[in-house]
Protein backbone atom coordinates (compact mmCIF):
# COMPACT_ATOMS: atom_id res chain seq x y z
CA UNK A 1 0.00 0.00 0.00
CA UNK A 2 1.45 3.32 -0.68
CA UNK A 3 1.48 6.70 1.35
CA UNK A 4 -1.26 7.93 -0.48
CA UNK A 5 -4.04 4.96 -0.08
CA UNK A 6 -2.48 4.96 3.73
CA UNK A 7 -3.04 8.73 4.30
CA UNK A 8 -6.90 8.48 2.68
CA UNK A 9 -7.60 6.00 5.45
CA UNK A 10 -6.25 7.66 7.75
CA UNK A 11 -8.90 11.11 6.74
CA UNK A 12 -11.67 7.97 6.95
CA UNK A 13 -10.81 6.92 10.38
CA UNK A 14 -10.85 10.75 11.58
CA UNK A 15 -13.98 11.25 9.92
CA UNK A 16 -15.60 8.10 11.30
CA UNK A 17 -14.68 9.37 14.45
CA UNK A 18 -15.89 12.65 14.04
CA UNK A 19 -19.30 11.36 13.37
CA UNK A 20 -19.79 9.66 16.31
CA UNK A 21 -22.77 11.62 17.47
CA UNK A 22 -22.91 10.95 21.14
CA UNK A 23 -19.18 12.58 22.20
CA UNK A 24 -21.08 15.75 21.17
CA UNK A 25 -21.04 18.40 24.58
CA UNK A 26 -23.02 21.50 24.82
CA UNK A 27 -22.90 22.51 28.06
CA UNK A 28 -21.51 22.15 31.37
CA UNK A 29 -22.45 19.44 33.86
CA UNK A 30 -21.81 19.06 37.21
CA UNK A 31 -22.05 15.01 38.41
CA UNK A 32 -20.01 15.40 42.21
CA UNK A 33 -19.75 18.77 43.55
CA UNK A 34 -16.22 19.33 43.35
CA UNK A 35 -13.78 18.16 43.75
CA UNK A 36 -15.04 14.70 43.45
CA UNK A 37 -13.60 11.27 44.83
CA UNK A 38 -11.07 10.77 42.36
CA UNK A 39 -9.92 14.34 41.65
CA UNK A 40 -9.27 14.11 45.30
CA UNK A 41 -7.20 10.46 45.03
CA UNK A 42 -5.00 12.05 42.03
CA UNK A 43 -3.88 15.16 44.21
CA UNK A 44 -3.07 13.04 47.09
CA UNK A 45 -0.66 11.37 44.30
CA UNK A 46 0.84 14.40 42.94
CA UNK A 47 1.26 16.07 46.32
CA UNK A 48 3.07 12.93 47.51
CA UNK A 49 5.52 12.37 44.59
CA UNK A 50 5.61 15.63 42.96
CA UNK A 51 8.48 18.64 43.99
CA UNK A 52 6.61 21.33 45.50
CA UNK A 53 8.09 24.14 43.05
CA UNK A 54 6.78 22.13 39.96
CA UNK A 55 3.29 23.31 40.26
CA UNK A 56 1.69 26.00 40.94
CA UNK A 57 -2.05 24.75 41.25
CA UNK A 58 -5.45 26.66 40.34
CA UNK A 59 -7.99 24.69 41.29
CA UNK A 60 -8.66 21.33 43.63
CA UNK A 61 -9.40 19.06 39.97
CA UNK A 62 -7.62 16.05 37.95
CA UNK A 63 -8.57 16.86 34.07
CA UNK A 64 -9.19 13.86 31.80
CA UNK A 65 -10.45 14.96 28.65
CA UNK A 66 -12.41 17.49 26.87
CA UNK A 67 -14.49 18.64 24.05
CA UNK A 68 -14.31 21.95 21.99
CA UNK A 69 -14.61 24.72 24.78
CA UNK A 70 -15.15 22.04 27.07
CA UNK A 71 -12.82 19.81 29.75
CA UNK A 72 -13.88 17.22 32.09
CA UNK A 73 -12.09 15.82 35.39
CA UNK A 74 -11.73 12.81 36.56
CA UNK A 75 -15.26 12.68 38.28
CA UNK A 76 -17.28 13.23 34.94
CA UNK A 77 -18.21 16.53 35.15
CA UNK A 78 -18.06 18.85 32.38
CA UNK A 79 -16.74 22.44 33.02
CA UNK A 80 -16.96 25.08 30.39
CA UNK A 81 -12.76 26.50 29.78
CA UNK A 82 -12.45 30.22 30.21
CA UNK A 83 -8.81 29.29 30.58
CA UNK A 84 -7.29 27.42 27.62
CA UNK A 85 -4.61 25.07 29.24
CA UNK A 86 -2.92 28.37 30.32
CA UNK A 87 -3.30 29.99 27.01
CA UNK A 88 -2.39 27.43 24.73
CA UNK A 89 -4.91 25.22 23.89
CA UNK A 90 -6.31 27.84 21.88
CA UNK A 91 -8.23 25.83 19.63
CA UNK A 92 -10.24 24.05 22.57
CA UNK A 93 -10.31 20.10 22.83
CA UNK A 94 -10.60 16.55 21.52
CA UNK A 95 -11.49 16.10 17.63
CA UNK A 96 -13.86 18.61 17.04
CA UNK A 97 -14.53 20.31 13.34
CA UNK A 98 -11.40 23.17 14.29
CA UNK A 99 -8.84 20.28 15.70
CA UNK A 100 -10.19 17.69 12.89
CA UNK A 101 -7.28 18.97 9.97
CA UNK A 102 -4.79 19.42 12.70
CA UNK A 103 -5.37 15.72 14.34
CA UNK A 104 -5.11 14.67 10.55
CA UNK A 105 -2.22 15.75 9.88
CA UNK A 106 -0.47 14.77 13.11
CA UNK A 107 -1.32 11.41 12.90
CA UNK A 108 -0.50 11.58 9.37
CA UNK A 109 2.99 12.65 10.66
CA UNK A 110 3.21 10.89 13.33
CA UNK A 111 3.30 7.43 11.17
CA UNK A 112 5.54 8.74 8.52
CA UNK A 113 8.50 10.11 10.55
CA UNK A 114 8.31 11.32 14.27
CA UNK A 115 11.33 12.84 15.21
CA UNK A 116 14.07 14.04 13.39
CA UNK A 117 17.01 16.55 14.98
CA UNK A 118 16.28 19.76 12.47
CA UNK A 119 20.22 21.31 14.35
CA UNK A 120 21.47 18.51 12.43
CA UNK A 121 19.43 17.57 9.37
CA UNK A 122 16.97 19.59 8.11
CA UNK A 123 13.16 18.50 7.75
CA UNK A 124 10.78 20.40 5.01
CA UNK A 125 8.15 20.74 8.20
CA UNK A 126 9.72 23.11 9.93
CA UNK A 127 11.55 24.84 6.86
CA UNK A 128 7.60 25.71 5.89
CA UNK A 129 6.38 26.69 9.51
CA UNK A 130 9.67 28.97 9.68
CA UNK A 131 8.11 30.45 6.39
CA UNK A 132 4.81 31.00 7.28
CA UNK A 133 5.76 32.17 10.58
CA UNK A 134 7.83 35.17 8.65
CA UNK A 135 4.53 35.75 6.68
CA UNK A 136 2.30 36.65 9.32
CA UNK A 137 5.37 38.36 11.42
CA UNK A 138 5.41 42.17 11.24
CA UNK A 139 7.61 43.96 8.24
CA UNK A 140 11.32 43.84 8.39
CA UNK A 141 11.47 40.36 10.37
CA UNK A 142 13.29 37.63 8.10
CA UNK A 143 14.97 35.35 10.76
CA UNK A 144 13.64 32.23 13.02
CA UNK A 145 14.69 30.38 15.60
CA UNK A 146 12.68 27.13 17.07
CA UNK A 147 12.92 25.96 20.39
CA UNK A 148 10.57 24.06 23.08
CA UNK A 149 8.91 26.40 25.15
CA UNK A 150 8.26 30.45 25.85
CA UNK A 151 11.00 30.26 28.71
CA UNK A 152 13.79 28.69 26.41
CA UNK A 153 12.57 30.91 23.23
CA UNK A 154 13.20 34.16 26.19
CA UNK A 155 16.71 32.97 27.12
CA UNK A 156 17.45 32.42 23.23
CA UNK A 157 16.13 35.95 22.75
CA UNK A 158 18.71 37.04 25.59
CA UNK A 159 21.90 35.52 24.18
CA UNK A 160 20.81 37.09 20.76
CA UNK A 161 20.88 40.72 22.38
CA UNK A 162 23.91 40.22 24.54
CA UNK A 163 25.45 39.32 21.59
CA UNK A 164 24.59 41.46 19.49
CA UNK A 165 24.69 44.69 21.60
CA UNK A 166 27.48 43.47 23.28
CA UNK A 167 25.82 44.68 26.35
CA UNK A 168 24.95 42.54 29.30
CA UNK A 169 22.11 45.22 31.02
CA UNK A 170 18.40 44.01 30.42
CA UNK A 171 15.58 46.33 31.77
CA UNK A 172 12.32 44.36 32.57
CA UNK A 173 8.92 45.26 34.07
CA UNK A 174 7.93 45.27 37.17
CA UNK A 175 5.65 41.74 37.68
CA UNK A 176 6.25 40.44 34.34
CA UNK A 177 6.39 37.05 33.70
CA UNK A 178 8.52 35.53 31.02
CA UNK A 179 9.36 31.99 32.01
CA UNK A 180 10.92 29.55 34.32
CA UNK A 181 14.15 28.77 33.05
CA UNK A 182 17.21 30.86 34.37
CA UNK A 183 17.25 33.80 31.94
CA UNK A 184 13.54 34.09 31.65
CA UNK A 185 12.76 33.60 35.34
CA UNK A 186 15.93 36.46 35.80
CA UNK A 187 14.03 38.55 33.77
CA UNK A 188 10.78 38.03 35.26
CA UNK A 189 8.79 40.46 38.35
CA UNK A 190 7.73 37.51 40.36
CA UNK A 191 10.01 35.82 42.74
CA UNK A 192 10.61 32.90 40.87
CA UNK A 193 14.35 32.66 42.04
CA UNK A 194 15.69 32.40 45.11
CA UNK A 195 18.62 34.19 46.92
CA UNK A 196 20.51 31.40 47.15
CA UNK A 197 19.88 30.62 43.17
CA UNK A 198 20.83 33.92 42.49
CA UNK A 199 20.25 35.21 38.92
CA UNK A 200 21.70 36.08 35.41
CA UNK A 201 23.37 39.80 36.90
CA UNK A 202 22.52 43.17 35.18
CA UNK A 203 18.68 43.06 35.10
CA UNK A 204 16.86 46.72 35.83
CA UNK A 205 13.37 47.10 36.35
CA UNK A 206 10.68 49.75 35.68
CA UNK A 207 6.67 49.81 36.89
CA UNK A 208 4.58 48.61 34.11
CA UNK A 209 1.89 51.19 32.90
CA UNK A 210 -1.64 51.24 33.10
CA UNK A 211 -2.57 54.99 32.67
CA UNK A 212 -1.30 58.11 31.15
CA UNK A 213 0.58 59.07 34.94
CA UNK A 214 1.88 55.65 35.52
CA UNK A 215 3.61 55.36 31.73
CA UNK A 216 5.15 58.98 32.14
CA UNK A 217 6.63 57.73 34.99
CA UNK A 218 7.51 54.33 33.70
CA UNK A 219 9.80 56.12 30.54
CA UNK A 220 11.21 58.62 33.45
CA UNK A 221 12.29 55.63 35.29
CA UNK A 222 13.49 53.82 31.83
CA UNK A 223 15.72 56.79 30.40
CA UNK A 224 17.28 57.01 33.54
CA UNK A 225 18.33 53.55 33.52
CA UNK A 226 19.73 53.33 30.03
CA UNK A 227 21.34 57.07 31.12
CA UNK A 228 23.52 55.26 33.57
CA UNK A 229 23.34 51.54 32.76
CA UNK A 230 24.70 49.82 29.78
CA UNK A 231 21.33 48.69 28.46
CA UNK A 232 21.25 45.83 25.44
CA UNK A 233 17.44 45.07 25.63
CA UNK A 234 13.92 45.95 27.27
CA UNK A 235 12.07 42.82 27.61
CA UNK A 236 8.13 44.06 27.71
CA UNK A 237 4.86 42.01 27.23
CA UNK A 238 2.79 44.35 25.00
CA UNK A 239 -0.55 43.45 27.50
CA UNK A 240 1.04 42.24 30.77
CA UNK A 241 -0.60 39.10 31.25
CA UNK A 242 -0.14 37.27 34.35
CA UNK A 243 0.05 39.89 36.84
CA UNK A 244 -3.60 40.56 35.59
CA UNK A 245 -3.87 41.37 31.99
CA UNK A 246 -2.40 44.85 32.52
CA UNK A 247 -2.58 47.42 29.05
CA UNK A 248 -1.07 50.24 28.74
CA UNK A 249 -2.09 53.74 27.48
CA UNK A 250 -2.20 53.81 23.64
CA UNK A 251 0.99 56.00 23.05
CA UNK A 252 3.27 54.35 25.36
CA UNK A 253 4.96 51.89 23.11
CA UNK A 254 5.90 54.53 20.64
CA UNK A 255 8.09 56.80 23.03
CA UNK A 256 9.52 53.38 24.34
CA UNK A 257 10.15 52.72 20.83
CA UNK A 258 11.99 56.44 20.46
CA UNK A 259 13.95 55.88 23.64
CA UNK A 260 15.49 52.59 22.56
CA UNK A 261 16.23 53.56 19.13
CA UNK A 262 18.27 56.45 20.13
CA UNK A 263 20.71 54.37 22.54
CA UNK A 264 20.37 51.15 20.12
CA UNK A 265 18.43 49.02 22.92
CA UNK A 266 16.92 46.31 21.78
CA UNK A 267 12.76 45.69 22.22
CA UNK A 268 12.24 41.64 22.84
CA UNK A 269 8.52 41.24 22.93
CA UNK A 270 7.22 38.52 24.50
CA UNK A 271 3.96 37.27 22.53
CA UNK A 272 4.07 33.63 24.08
CA UNK A 273 0.89 34.55 25.69
CA UNK A 274 -0.78 37.15 23.79
CA UNK A 275 0.73 36.05 20.76
CA UNK A 276 -0.79 34.30 17.75
CA UNK A 277 -4.20 35.18 18.09
CA UNK A 278 -5.58 35.82 21.21
CA UNK A 279 -6.40 39.57 20.93
CA UNK A 280 -7.75 39.06 17.26
CA UNK A 281 -4.62 40.09 15.53
CA UNK A 282 -1.62 37.78 14.99
CA UNK A 283 0.34 39.79 17.79
CA UNK A 284 -0.82 42.19 20.43
CA UNK A 285 2.01 44.79 20.05
CA UNK A 286 0.18 45.49 16.44
CA UNK A 287 -2.64 47.14 18.43
CA UNK A 288 0.00 49.75 19.42
CA UNK A 289 1.79 50.41 16.35
CA UNK A 290 5.64 49.60 17.06
CA UNK A 291 7.60 47.05 15.19
CA UNK A 292 9.84 45.46 18.18
CA UNK A 293 13.51 43.62 17.14
CA UNK A 294 12.76 40.22 18.58
CA UNK A 295 9.18 38.82 19.09
CA UNK A 296 9.34 35.53 21.11
CA UNK A 297 6.28 33.26 20.91
CA UNK A 298 5.00 29.37 22.39
CA UNK A 299 1.67 28.45 24.18
CA UNK A 300 -0.62 28.67 21.29
CA UNK A 301 1.52 27.90 18.52
CA UNK A 302 1.18 24.29 18.53
CA UNK A 303 -3.20 24.79 19.91
CA UNK A 304 -1.59 22.79 23.03
CA UNK A 305 -0.91 19.67 21.08
CA UNK A 306 2.97 19.74 20.77
CA UNK A 307 5.54 21.74 23.48
CA UNK A 308 7.32 23.80 20.75
CA UNK A 309 8.05 27.78 20.79
CA UNK A 310 9.91 29.96 17.99
CA UNK A 311 11.95 33.54 18.18
CA UNK A 312 11.39 35.71 15.46
CA UNK A 313 13.82 38.44 14.52
CA UNK A 314 15.93 40.27 11.54
CA UNK A 315 18.77 38.82 10.09
CA UNK A 316 21.22 41.35 11.41
CA UNK A 317 20.47 40.57 15.32
CA UNK A 318 19.56 36.39 14.69
CA UNK A 319 23.13 36.22 13.18
CA UNK A 320 25.67 37.58 15.68
CA UNK A 321 24.93 34.27 17.25
CA UNK A 322 27.27 31.44 16.42
CA UNK A 323 26.07 27.51 15.38
CA UNK A 324 25.58 25.47 18.76
CA UNK A 325 24.10 29.00 20.43
CA UNK A 326 20.34 28.14 20.27
CA UNK A 327 20.04 24.49 19.62
CA UNK A 328 17.96 22.23 21.83
CA UNK A 329 16.80 18.05 20.25
CA UNK A 330 13.34 19.06 20.14
CA UNK A 331 13.91 22.40 18.02
CA UNK A 332 11.91 22.53 14.48
CA UNK A 333 10.30 19.05 15.63
CA UNK A 334 8.01 17.23 12.43
CA UNK A 335 4.92 16.44 14.37
CA UNK A 336 5.05 20.05 15.73
CA UNK A 337 5.74 21.98 12.99
CA UNK A 338 3.00 20.45 10.89
CA UNK A 339 0.66 20.46 14.10
CA UNK A 340 1.30 24.75 13.90
CA UNK A 341 1.04 25.22 10.42
CA UNK A 342 -2.28 23.53 10.46
CA UNK A 343 -2.91 25.31 13.53
CA UNK A 344 -1.86 28.67 12.16
CA UNK A 345 -4.50 28.45 9.17
CA UNK A 346 -7.20 27.63 11.40
CA UNK A 347 -6.72 30.40 13.45
CA UNK A 348 -6.49 32.21 10.78
CA UNK A 349 -10.26 32.54 9.78
CA UNK A 350 -10.93 32.43 13.51
CA UNK A 351 -9.36 36.34 13.71
CA UNK A 352 -12.12 38.41 13.05
CA UNK A 353 -14.79 36.63 15.78
CA UNK A 354 -12.19 37.08 17.45
CA UNK A 355 -12.39 40.86 17.11
CA UNK A 356 -15.85 40.81 17.24
CA UNK A 357 -16.85 38.68 20.19
CA UNK A 358 -14.50 40.32 21.81
CA UNK A 359 -16.26 43.16 21.04
CA UNK A 360 -19.53 41.95 22.58
CA UNK A 361 -17.45 40.42 25.45
CA UNK A 362 -16.64 44.11 26.31
CA UNK A 363 -20.16 44.93 27.01
CA UNK A 364 -21.09 42.21 29.00
CA UNK A 365 -18.18 43.23 31.46
CA UNK A 366 -19.03 46.87 31.31
CA UNK A 367 -22.57 45.66 32.29
CA UNK A 368 -20.90 44.39 35.14
CA UNK A 369 -18.97 46.82 36.66
CA UNK A 370 -22.47 48.73 36.90
CA UNK A 371 -24.07 46.18 38.84
CA UNK A 372 -21.43 44.74 41.48
CA UNK A 373 -19.64 46.92 44.22
CA UNK A 374 -17.09 44.11 44.49
CA UNK A 375 -15.74 44.57 40.54
CA UNK A 376 -13.19 47.47 40.62
CA UNK A 377 -12.25 47.44 36.92
CA UNK A 378 -13.43 45.41 33.61
CA UNK A 379 -11.00 45.20 30.38
CA UNK A 380 -9.57 43.25 27.24
CA UNK A 381 -8.81 43.37 23.82
CA UNK A 382 -10.08 40.02 21.87
CA UNK A 383 -10.30 36.77 24.42
CA UNK A 384 -7.73 38.12 26.46
CA UNK A 385 -10.09 39.29 29.32
CA UNK A 386 -9.56 40.87 32.62
CA UNK A 387 -12.72 41.34 35.59
CA UNK A 388 -10.74 42.91 38.71
CA UNK A 389 -12.66 42.37 41.54
CA UNK A 390 -11.65 43.19 45.53
CA UNK A 391 -8.72 40.50 46.33
CA UNK A 392 -10.79 38.68 49.20
CA UNK A 393 -13.36 36.98 46.75
CA UNK A 394 -10.72 36.15 44.03
CA UNK A 395 -10.57 31.93 45.50
CA UNK A 396 -14.13 32.39 46.33
CA UNK A 397 -15.38 33.74 42.53
CA UNK A 398 -13.52 30.76 41.01
CA UNK A 399 -14.08 27.97 43.32
CA UNK A 400 -18.11 28.85 43.30
CA UNK A 401 -17.74 29.67 39.33
CA UNK A 402 -16.46 25.89 39.00
CA UNK A 403 -19.25 24.63 41.32
CA UNK A 404 -20.90 25.84 38.65
CA UNK A 405 -19.47 24.47 35.66
CA UNK A 406 -17.38 27.73 34.62
CA UNK A 407 -13.46 26.76 35.09
CA UNK A 408 -11.79 30.19 35.26
CA UNK A 409 -8.10 31.44 35.91
CA UNK A 410 -7.05 33.48 39.03
CA UNK A 411 -4.33 35.80 38.63
CA UNK A 412 -2.81 39.45 39.43
CA UNK A 413 -0.50 40.53 42.31
CA UNK A 414 -3.10 39.74 44.93
CA UNK A 415 -5.10 36.92 43.12
CA UNK A 416 -7.17 40.10 42.28
CA UNK A 417 -8.15 39.70 38.40
CA UNK A 418 -10.33 36.54 37.28
CA UNK A 419 -9.18 35.73 33.74
CA UNK A 420 -11.38 35.16 31.33
CA UNK A 421 -8.85 33.53 28.03
CA UNK A 422 -11.63 30.76 26.30
CA UNK A 423 -10.78 28.99 23.62
CA UNK A 424 -10.85 31.01 20.18
CA UNK A 425 -13.95 28.59 19.45
CA UNK A 426 -16.08 29.60 22.18
CA UNK A 427 -18.86 30.86 20.19
CA UNK A 428 -21.10 33.88 21.37
CA UNK A 429 -23.56 32.16 22.68
CA UNK A 430 -21.99 29.82 24.60
CA UNK A 431 -19.72 33.25 26.43
CA UNK A 432 -23.40 34.15 27.03
CA UNK A 433 -23.83 31.24 29.34
CA UNK A 434 -20.58 31.62 30.66
CA UNK A 435 -21.41 34.83 31.72
CA UNK A 436 -24.60 34.57 32.99
CA UNK A 437 -23.16 32.27 35.33
CA UNK A 438 -20.16 34.41 36.65
CA UNK A 439 -23.03 36.85 37.13
CA UNK A 440 -25.11 34.31 39.82
CA UNK A 441 -21.36 33.85 41.39
CA UNK A 442 -21.28 37.87 41.92
CA UNK A 443 -25.00 38.13 42.98
CA UNK A 444 -24.20 35.21 45.50
CA UNK A 445 -21.52 36.64 46.93
CA UNK A 446 -22.91 40.20 47.60
CA UNK A 447 -25.91 38.99 48.91
CA UNK A 448 -24.02 36.39 50.92
CA UNK A 449 -25.73 33.39 49.61
CA UNK A 450 -23.04 31.47 48.94
CA UNK A 451 -23.27 27.93 50.93
CA UNK A 452 -21.36 27.16 53.87
CA UNK A 453 -20.04 24.12 52.47
CA UNK A 454 -18.68 26.30 49.47
CA UNK A 455 -17.22 28.99 51.67
CA UNK A 456 -15.60 25.80 53.97
CA UNK A 457 -14.04 24.26 50.97
CA UNK A 458 -12.41 27.45 49.80
CA UNK A 459 -10.78 28.06 53.51
CA UNK A 460 -9.63 24.44 52.58
CA UNK A 461 -8.02 24.47 49.13
CA UNK A 462 -6.97 28.17 49.00
CA UNK A 463 -5.16 28.05 52.34
CA UNK A 464 -2.03 29.97 50.63
CA UNK A 465 -3.99 32.41 49.22
CA UNK A 466 -6.46 33.88 51.77
C1 LIG B 1 4.24 36.03 28.75
C2 LIG B 1 4.85 34.69 28.99
N1 LIG B 1 6.12 34.47 28.63
C3 LIG B 1 6.71 33.28 28.83
C4 LIG B 1 6.05 32.25 29.42
C5 LIG B 1 6.74 30.95 29.67
O1 LIG B 1 6.34 30.01 28.75
P1 LIG B 1 6.56 28.46 29.08
O2 LIG B 1 5.74 28.15 30.27
O3 LIG B 1 6.13 27.76 27.82
O4 LIG B 1 8.00 28.27 29.32
C6 LIG B 1 4.72 32.43 29.83
C7 LIG B 1 3.99 31.34 30.50
O5 LIG B 1 3.00 31.53 31.15
C8 LIG B 1 4.11 33.69 29.61
O6 LIG B 1 2.85 33.92 29.99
Amino acid sequence: MDRDNIYSLVDKFVDDVLNVKNIDIKEPKIIVSPPGPNSRRIIKRDEKINSKGSFSRLLPISIESGYKEFVIDVDGNIYRDHFSGATAANLGYGLNEFTKSIIIQLIKQSITIQHTPYMYLSNPFATRLAEKLLEISPEGFDKVSFSVSGSVSNDYAIKMVRKYTKRKGLITFENAFHGNSFGAASVSGFNLLSKEMGNIGNIFRAPFPVDDETAKNSIEKIKKIISRKKIGGMFIEAIQADSGILIPPEWFFKELREICDKSNVLIIDDEVQTGLGRTGKWFAIEHFDIIPDIITIGKGLSGGFVPISAIITRQDIADSTQKPQLITTFLGHPIGSVVALEVIQVIEKLLPSIRKNGEFIDNLQKRFIKKFKMIRDVRGIGYLRRIEIQPQYGPLTIFRSLEKGELFGLFGIKNEVIRDAPPFIMSKESIIQGYKKLEEVFMEIENNLIPESTINKVKKYFKGML
